[in-house]
């Protein structure tokens, strides 16, 4: 696949960076709050916002009463918004609906897993499948396309709202068992096979016999759960793309998204990305000023890293993030002065080419009353928060060459979650502390520290760009993956595996014949039993002297272990203690050009740090600079094949040197010359031009 080196901007209106956010202005109607919104755009201006976000929760406002459509207000802030030079990403209102259409059509309403229906309220409680509610989103998404197709603000449709849950209506049955007749082959005898529904009694004569799982019915059989899941993403794709129909047909050229929520659990993302226009992103790192907070940048860096890889280095948009506290964390402690700058610069490092907040003017009413926002309850712009977000502004107005700009990483991690699906949802064999979401971020962990940029990878991807894969607990092994995996390394790649891989395939039945099943070749290994220690014991795990991996001394096994038999690999290190002492903890296998490494315990991070650590040397692996960072500073970059942007990020509270070495850079915001050590501040960033 050939890949650009720098893609277009989002919209060709806009060549720069949008910054701007929710804008909820039909909360602030000039019947009740005179002269609010002609004092929203005065401020904007201030705060260098040139974006607002509008209508995500507007269909009470644009559709009062069903078929009776206001849009004039809507009309009077998207002239508004041109006349201020500023864009609107205008939004779809499905992700809340009015009290009417409950009444009147009960159907739209969702029916939770225990099968009782909900009552009108909150938002996202909407029936995927309900033909009367795919058609009033049907009419009102018409009606905003046919109104705003020419409008000059118009840049980006923002599809719903943070699209999630399940309905287990009797429509959405009624898909589930067609989507299952499909993926069977209309032959339950397949499914019956596929869910190993010999167990218990468990048997179907015919698919109207299935329901979707439930705390009071069926919620044991593993592939009924996957599959279940499996369906509500394609249902949400499903509704999605009726949602777009309108859309795409009258403004074809205006691109489509909807705010996904990073490594949110209940969509199979990978899926539902390949369906937008450009990826955005709704994100609210734990920015709270405590000890190692730079420990949650570590994960905020990968779910950025993620939403760049869904479309394979495009470029994404930050839809949301809090210019000061969320209402929702247990605390809502303030970002400390400069972390809002520092945390926006984290995002355009990774792949972000918009800053956008929740929210610009604080409600005054309701739950999120709390919730931070660039304008105040005082109403006016001088805040603290207010000035951060100017200065953000001001900042972004000098960073339009990094607009499209992208990184081709050599190194790639799978997070897939069809597998994290099936780990955390087995029975055994440990149902505590499995932590996949963890694990993955522990292996990404010694990257961000040396500044090597990563890409994050599904089952599917192409392996074949990278110089290395890492395949944290890799329990599903779908069909295909083992051999798509064992060629990546017989032409060269370099591949680590860890415990609990290559258990069940795609419907979660156990491979026969030996774990890691279909990965047991390349990886020369045979697990013959998984052991899952108790939280606070530890397993010795002994270097083998002389070893090729970096490995020095002693470590500690936890959490699962797998009893390995070494087939051909090499043992680079063993467990010291246990009924499995001198068994394999740590070996390599040489397979055609590459080689495979299988680690069988859980590691900490002194374990990452010296084994990716050396790896990172002996495969020569880029890092964005030649030197040690401090702890709590990355450092990450986007490039175009002939500049580069170096994003210098220091998550700690107090300052830190970076070594920049002989080479020359242009620092982006004092427009200076710098090379050597330079300074970041508690807190800070630098943002640095090289060429390439
Ligand atoms: C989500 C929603 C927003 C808002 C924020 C608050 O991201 O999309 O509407 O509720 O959370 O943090
Ligand atoms: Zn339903």
């Amino acid at each position: 696949m050939n890949l650009p080196a720098k893609y277009p901007p989002i919209s060709p209106k806009t060549p720069f960076f949008l910054h701007g956010g929710d804008y909820n202005p039909d909360q602030w109607m000039p019947e009740v709050y005179p002269g609010v919104w002609e004092e929203d755009m005065r401020l904007m201006k201030l705060a260098g916002c040139n974006e607002a976000s509008v209508g995500i929760f507007s269909w009470a406002s644009i559709e009062p009463e069903e078929g009776r459509f206001e849009f004039g207000w809507l009309d009077k802030i998207m002239d508004m918004l041109a006349k201020n030079g500023a864009f609107a990403v205008l939004a779809t209102p499905s992700g809340a609906r009015p009290a009417w259409m409950s009444q009147k059509y009960p159907e739209v309403l969702r029916v939770e897993g225990n099968r009782q229906r909900n009552l009108h309220g909150k938002r996202h409680n909407h029936c995927f499948s309900s033909p009367v509610y795919r058609e009033k989103v049907r009419i009102i998404n018409t009606k905003l396309a046919e109104r705003y197709k020419d409008h000059p603000a118009l840049i980006v449709w923002h599809v719903s709202n943070e699209y999630n849950g399940d309905c287990h209506c009797d429509y959405c049955q009624k898909a589930f068992r067609g989507w299952l007749r499909k993926r069977y082959g209309n032959d339950i005898e397949k499914l019956n096979q596929a869910w190993w529904t010999g167990f218990w009694a468990h048997r179907f004569n015919d698919f109207d016999q299935v329901e979707s799982p439930s705390p009071i019915g069926e919620d044991l059989l593993h592939g009924h759960n996957l599959d279940w899941k499996r369906f509500v993403t394609d249902q949400t794709i499903d509704f999605f793309r009726a949602e777009i129909e309108p859309l795409k047909r009258i403004t074809p050229k205006v691109p489509v998204t909807t705010n996904l929520m990073g490594v949110f659990e209940g969509l199979d993302y990978w899926k539902l990305a390949k369906e937008l226009d450009v990826v955005s992103w709704d994100h609210y790192p734990p920015y709270q000023d405590q000890e190692d907070m730079w420990k949650f940048a570590i994960g905020a860096s990968f779910q950025h890293d993620l939403n760049r890889s869904f479309k394979d280095g495009q470029p994404f948009m930050q839809m949301e993030m809090t210019p000061s506290m969320t209402n929702w964390m247990p605390v809502s402690k303030l970002k400390r002065p400069g972390t809002l700058l520092t945390e926006a610069m984290q995002s355009v490092a990774h792949g972000a080419d918009t800053i956008q907040y929740f929210q610009w003017r604080k409600s005054r009413g309701s739950s999120e009353k709390f919730h931070g926002a660039v304008v105040d309850h005082s109403g006016h712009e001088n805040t603290r928060v207010f000035r951060e977000v100017a200065e953000v502004g001001a900042v972004l107005k000098k960073l339009s060459p990094v607009i499209g700009t992208t990184v081709r990483p050599e190194v790639g991690i799978i997070f897939d979650w069809e597998n994290r699906w099936a780990i955390e949802d087995s029975k055994g064999p440990r149902n505590e502390g499995r932590e996949y979401v963890g694990t993955v971020l522990d292996h990404y962990r010694p990257f961000w520290v040396q500044g090597v940029p990563v890409d994050v990878l599904s089952e599917d991807s192409d392996f074949s760009r990278y110089k290395l894969v890492i395949a944290p607990m890799l329990y599903m092994v779908r069909a295909g993956v083992g051999e798509r995996l064992e060629k990546f390394v017989a032409e060269g790649g370099v591949l680590v595996t860890t415990y609990l891989s290559g258990v069940v395939n795609e419907t979660d039945l156990c491979y026969l014949g030996g774990f890691p099943g279909p990965l047991r070749k390349v990886m020369g290994v045979w697990a013959e039993e998984i052991d899952a220690p108790f939280k606070e014991q530890r397993v010795k795990v002994e270097s083998a002297p002389g070893n090729d991996a970096g490995l020095n001394g002693t470590y500690e096994g936890r959490s699962l272990v797998d009893l390995l038999h070494a087939e051909g690999a090499k043992v680079l290190a063993t467990f010291g203690s246990e009924f499995y002492a001198g068994r394999p903890a740590v070996t390599v296998n040489s397979f055609g050009k590459g080689r495979a490494y299988y680690v069988a315990s859980r590691h900490d991070a002194k374990f990452h740090g010296d084994f990716f650590g050396h790896l990172i040397k002996q495969m020569g692996l880029k890092r964005v600079l030649e030197t040690t960072l401090p702890e709590g500073v990355t450092a990450q970059v986007r490039g175009d094949g002939k500049r580069e942007y170096v994003f210098l990020l220091n998550f700690k509270r107090t300052a830190a040197k970076v070594d920049l070495g002989g080479r020359k850079y242009k620092d982006m915001i004092s427009g200076q010359e710098v090379g050597g050590v330079v300074e970041l501040g508690g807190y800070g960033n630098r943002v640095l031009e090289r060429t390439v």
